[in-house]
């Protein structure tokens, strides 16, 4: 897949779409990917292909930790070691026979992959939201482009008069004052004179401060090149009674599908499906903030390009 930068933890799934026993299949970051968890509920991650003879290792089962193939029942660790070859126990077991894997993490009710080839160093990014609880408020949509599409939406002050005029964007003009900040991999900005604060961990996490007490939370998770899948939240701090916050997480997950509704109906029809500096795009000031995203990214994969040469 095209664009992805190298040597960060992107947010790919919610961690509760991985069961106790059962592996799932996934479609991220461009590859086909198996996701189970171990006896210790670890979860683990590697393409979803039996190396044996290509059967969909999702299809199988998962037996004493290791994700089994549904054809002849080879058995894989969750280091991509292959365990067990039924058919002959008594043989070696061939180098040949071990799983591509992918490093993952579970943090913030998220997995997230590391697209080094190397050991992952550090942890996921995420937002200070202690004291706050996003109960009832999670729901995901799949837009069709890729993902620095949507992320060039979330850092977009000047579409907010125009696509958002019946929601969030109702007090907002349409002349903004686009204000802005950016610390290692985290982008901010806000509007001259206006409230809230719109911030981004590169590569694909952003928050809204929509008040002292709510927070819209997205990650963007890449499928491929044409395909991006939008995990949402809100999280508050001022409803705190099991219950009662969970009917106010329902209202604002109702506001916000409207609110993503007004965007996917502009973003997707916005060609090419990717975004970047250099495809004849012309940025305006109000846009500081998407092209400040664009050269965080622009200098990883570069540098990246550099060493391997
Ligand atoms: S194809 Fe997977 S064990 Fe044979
Ligand atoms: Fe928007």
């Amino acid at each position: 897949m095209d664009d992805i930068v190298p040597d960060r933890w992107y947010a790919i799934l919610e961690s509760t779409e991985v069961p106790a026993n059962a592996p799932v299949a996934r479609r991220r970051l461009g590859r086909d990917l198996v996701l189970w968890r171990d006896g210790q509920g670890t979860l683990h991650a590697a393409d979803d292909r039996c190396p044996h003879r290509g059967a969909a290792l999702s299809a199988g089962t998962v037996e004493d930790g290791c994700v089994t193939c549904p054809f002849h029942a080879f058995r894989f660790a969750g280091d991509g070691r292959c365990t067990s070859v039924p058919a002959h126990p008594d043989q070696p077991i061939s180098r040949q026979l071990h799983l591509r894997t992918l490093a993952v993490r579970e943090a913030h009710g998220l997995v997230w992959a590391w697209t080094g080839a190397g050991e992952p160093t550090g942890e996921p990014l995420f937002f200070g939201l202690d004291g706050f609880t996003d109960a009832g408020s999670r729901f995901d949509v799949e837009w069709p482009v890729h993902y620095t599409r949507v992320v060039e939406n979330q850092l977009d002050w000047a579409h907010l008069h125009f696509v958002h005029h019946t929601t969030i964007g109702r007090f907002v003009p349409a002349e903004v004052d686009v204000q802005l900040e950016v610390t290692g991999d985290r982008i901010d900005s806000w509007i001259e004179g206006q409230s809230g604060r719109i911030s981004v961990l590169c590569p694909n996490l952003w928050m809204l401060e929509m008040s002292a007490h709510t927070r819209a939370v997205l990650a963007f998770a890449p499928i491929d090149d044409g395909r991006t899948r939008i995990y949402s939240r809100t999280y508050q701090d001022r409803v705190r009674v099991p219950g009662a916050d969970a009917v106010l997480g329902l209202l604002n997950r109702l506001a916000n599908r409207v609110v993503l509704r007004q965007d996917e109906r502009v973003v997707c029809t916005q060609r090419p499906l990717h975004g970047g500096l250099h495809q004849g795009e012309v940025y305006v000031r109000s846009d500081r903030p998407i092209a400040a995203f664009h050269r965080w990214r622009d200098t990883l994969r570069h540098r990246d390009a550099a060493a391997a040469k």
